[in-house]
């Protein structure tokens, strides 16, 4: 087992983007330290919660992140991480975005497994589950992973895995490609990951709910976190809204485009689909599988992408909402998603990497802060409130592998830089002022920590 500690495993030198705040070798051992001890602190028998306040339970696209973390450091607790998620996925294919720990009280979390109620459900497994999704980055993550700590054991972990990685990916490709043209759609904004993103105005805005209708309910969150850094009642009222539609028809897709309040194309959860692809042609190579159909699989993603998701108006990807069949018009970081897709064109990586250096996103060689979750030029920017202005981790994380997979080293390496310079200022936080740095939200989140470890370990 590989167990190692900070100082060995670190580079010494300062990434080539340019030293930012914390770019010596004793810092770097001071983070690792700081980001395991999170790792640890979030541990819980058979996964890491991704925060012991916020949230309490196991949440999938963070175990995906996790996972990777834990290959440094812990390559048993990585594959219990993906292990433990995939015990809650439905006969179906999916892979729920909560998985519910019994034993945490049911008052520590809203919406709680009896607000779900997907045991009553029939293909559910025997734990209780919400029934949404997350961007599928699971095939990602194990593959990082087992490239961290390639041994036997990982090896048997993604011969273990794969069945269940590529029934995610069939769910996601049959059931839920509801417009038809090779892409998933999300059903609500939560199964993004990126909640309350300016993205999501235009199809909410046609979702009818009042904030009054949270009056019945008792929100946790806001119990941990300011209240004006988190999504806003009425965004709550419409969450709500959406779920219990869902709910109604039996978390059941077929019929979705005919009744269903949320559908809308995203291109960082199309990109993760694809990606996936990419991954789990390489974990089959890896375990004596057929890598052929997912690579097939990959380049019909990636081509639906171009088709459906890019703009030529605005040079940008934007989800695509199913029900007035446009393209949303708000430019967030999720237009820069795309480029984790290791296939895509020239031309497109061009177009994304102009987004991206663009005054909105601040890319550059020698960059202060990490890219923000949304435009800075825009009036609707908020730097405080979750995914419409903060910085997080994960998101830069995804991009950084984008810029490599595209041979753009010198602009990974500022972001490299940047990242690190982030969490020196401001620890393991769950998101970030995305102009000082200043941490906010959950203090000790676990993607943030894991995510550290791996960058950290480059
Ligand atoms: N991100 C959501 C929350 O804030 C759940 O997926 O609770």
């Amino acid at each position: 087992m590989v167990n190692r500690t900070a100082p060995s495993a670190l580079p010494g030198t300062a990434p080539s983007g340019g030293a930012a705040d914390g770019d010596t070798p004793g810092e770097h051992g001071r983070l690792w330290q700081l980001a395991r001890a999170t790792l640890d602190g979030n541990w819980e028998h058979d996964h890491t919660v991704p925060s012991r306040t916020l949230y309490p339970h196991q949440w999938s696209w963070d175990s995906a992140f996790v996972a990777i973390g834990w290959a440094h450091i812990r390559p048993d607790r990585a594959w219990s991480e993906l292990t433990s998620l995939f015990r809650g996925q439905w006969r179906d294919g999916r892979v729920p975005h909560i998985v519910f720990n019994p034993v945490v009280p049911g008052g520590a979390y809203f919406p709680g497994s009896g607000f779900w109620a997907t045991t009553e459900v029939e293909g559910t497994p025997p734990m209780a589950t919400s029934g949404l999704v997350q961007p599928p980055v699971h095939a990602l993550a194990a593959w990082h992973a087992y490239r961290r700590a390639r041994s036997d054991e990982g090896r048997a972990a993604l011969r273990r895995l794969y069945p269940g990685l590529v029934a995610q990916q069939r769910y996601l490709a049959t059931r839920r490609d509801v417009g038809g043209g090779g892409l998933a759609s999300i059903v609500h904004p939560w199964e993004s990951g990126l909640d309350n993103s300016p993205a999501w105005d235009a199809p909410l805005s046609a979702v009818p709910a009042e904030a009054a209708v949270m009056r019945g309910y008792r929100r946790r969150d806001t119990v941990h976190a300011a209240p004006a850094h988190r999504p806003t009642d009425l965004d709550y009222a419409r969450y709500v809204a959406i779920v219990t539609a869902y709910r109604a028809a039996g978390y059941r897709d077929e019929g979705l485009a005919d009744r269903h309040p949320f559908l809308v194309e995203c291109p960082l959860f199309n990109s993760a689909m694809g990606a996936a692809e990419q991954a789990l042609a390489r974990i089959a190579g890896e375990i004596g599988a057929d890598p052929g159909p997912h690579r097939e699989r990959a380049a019909r993603i990636t081509e639906a992408v171009l088709t459906r998701l890019y703009d030529p108006q605005t040079g940008t990807f934007h989800p695509r909402d199913l029900n007035t069949g446009r393209l949303t018009p708000a430019r967030t970081v999720l237009g820069l998603a795309p480029l984790i897709l290791p296939d895509l064109p020239a031309r497109y990586v061009e177009a994304v990497l102009v987004e991206a250096r663009s005054a909105r996103f601040g890319l550059a060689v020698r960059m202060a802060r990490p890219l923000p979750s949304h435009d800075r030029t825009a009036a609707d920017f908020e730097p405080l409130r979750y995914w419409r202005g903060p910085t997080w981790m994960n998101v830069n994380w995804l991009v950084r592998q984008g810029l490599l997979g595209h041979g753009q080293d010198r602009l990974a390496a500022g972001l490299h830089a940047s990242m690190i310079g982030l969490a020196a200022t401001a620890g393991c936080h769950e998101y970030f002022h995305p102009d000082t740095g200043a941490g906010l939200g959950s203090p000790a989140f676990s993607w943030t920590a894991a995510l550290l470890l791996d960058v950290l370990a480059d």
